[in-house]
């Protein structure tokens, strides 16, 4: 695989990943890599170009290297963030600075990886934890065309996903995909660990620990696999310290499958990629539009979602609830427009009536952001007249909820999901 590559190099400043893709948006691929990083990886690279991510007081020893080199290397000026200058001064850098073609297409990288996976590969055996979530989809859906039948992937089905959505996940892998897919449907084991259980952090770790033993449990009936697939995408390296970046994801992860699977080599296909790039990739590979365009998931599904303690009951309430809010939202076209969208049973239960007798139910609460980063969001505007239809449905349709109520704070104050 050989690519244009073009630098940018991480001085700390709040756009360096901004200018990354605004490189990438022009075909040519980029990497962000740190200040202090030495001349003998930087030429490794044999880059076409060097931007400077960032307002630079002082230089390092190595970036003032860096300057030496016979690159063209421009430094960063704060109108490389706006929308339109920005993108046309860096495609002018690129082309008639760098002599860059341009020729790194979400296309041209799926074949090119598929092509290398396959020799890499051979006929070895690969295994792989499918959630369903768009990162481990895509990285399957790579890795299956590559070598068929020897990706075998196992999806643990815990219970706590949408309504329908297990049967989805094995629908595509299985039929569409011809995927060797094992589905292991442990809702019960998952619920009877997480009964009685109401404080989200105990929740979480509930079902980490049990997800990674019902894992280790179908892995080693496989016996030992020589490669372990992971759907690591770019702002997880970038975000777990290439630059000054913090770790807010890490709590996302589910960690420890490494640990309790004997394999050799990890393969991860889209380390390189940041998300919407993703989601070409998927496109390209004919996942359904749908699965390429999943709202954000918690790893730990709606266990997040129900506060309290999780019970079966609770848990179909929300499921169906979340299910007409989805529907609706699709069919007023507002499904694109909005980031994340979704419902959460409160553990709230108060007085009503329905049918001219006194009920005694749950209140439902609906929440739908608009966010590009989800580490700050806005409430979405959902017209009232689609919150009306939303909500006559819900409380004529699901048993169980009383009272609906629509959140508008932001983040921060509040975070987006409710545990
Ligand atoms: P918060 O609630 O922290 O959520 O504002 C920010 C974004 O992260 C998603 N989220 C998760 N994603 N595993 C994930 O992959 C998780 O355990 C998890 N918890 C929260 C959340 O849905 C939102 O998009």
């Amino acid at each position: 695989m050989k690519k244009e590559v073009v630098l940018i190099i991480d001085f700390g400043g709040r756009y360096t990943q901004l200018v990354a893709r605004k490189v990438r948006e022009c075909n040519v691929y980029s990497e962000i890599i740190p200040c202090n990083t030495g001349l003998d990886r930087i030429k490794g690279y044999n880059p076409k170009g060097i931007i400077f991510g960032g307002e630079v007081e002082e230089y390092s020893v190595e970036a003032e290297e860096m300057l030496k080199l016979d690159v063209p290397v421009v430094e960063f000026s704060s109108e490389l963030i706006d929308v339109e200058k920005g993108s046309q001064i860096i495609k002018e850098f690129l082309v008639n600075k760098c002599n860059c073609v341009g020729d790194w297409t979400m296309s041209a990288f799926a074949k090119d990886y598929i092509e290398m996976i396959k020799e890499k590969v051979g006929d070895k055996k690969v295994l792989c934890a499918l959630s369903g979530g768009v990162d481990s989809s895509v990285a399957a859906v790579m890795l299956s065309k590559a070598i068929g039948k020897n990706l075998i992937c196992i999806f643990v089905d815990h219970g706590l996903l949408r309504k329908n959505e297990g049967d989805e996940v094995e629908e595509i892998f299985s039929k569409q995909y011809d995927m060797n897919l094992i589905r292991v449907n442990a809702k019960e084991r998952f619920l009877t660990k997480l009964a009685g259980v109401s404080d989200p952090e105990t929740k979480r770790k509930i079902i980490g620990e049990e997800f990674i033993r019902v894992f280790e449990e179908e892995a080693k009936k496989i016996g030992s696999v020589d490669f372990l697939v992971q759907g690591t995408i770019y702002p997880d390296i970038i975000e777990s310290g290439v630059g000054k970046a913090g770790v807010i994801k890490s709590h996302h992860n589910v960690g420890g499958l490494p640990d309790v699977v004997d394999f050799e080599e990890i393969i991860e296909p889209l380390r390189d990629l940041f998300k919407d790039e993703v989601r070409k990739v998927g496109l390209v590979l004919d996942i359904p539009e749908d699965l390429v365009f999943r709202q954000p998931f918690p790893g730990p599904g709606l266990a997040v979602r129900v506060i309290g303690d999780i019970t079966d009951e609770k848990l179909e309430i929300l499921k169906n609830a979340d299910y007409i809010f989805r529907e609706e939202i699709k069919n007023a076209g507002l499904h694109r427009e909005i980031s994340q969208y979704f419902a959460v049973l409160t553990n709230l239960k108060s007085v009503g009536i329905k049918n001219d007798r006194r009920t005694y139910d749950y209140t439902l609460a609906l929440r739908g952001v608009i966010t590009t980063d989800f580490m700050t969001a806005e409430y979405a505007r959902i017209p009232y007249e689609v919150l009306d239809v939303i909500t006559n449905r819900i409380t004529n349709e699901v048993d169980g909820v009383g009272r609906m109520v629509y959140e508008i704070t932001g983040k921060p104050p509040a975070t987006i999901e409710w545990e």
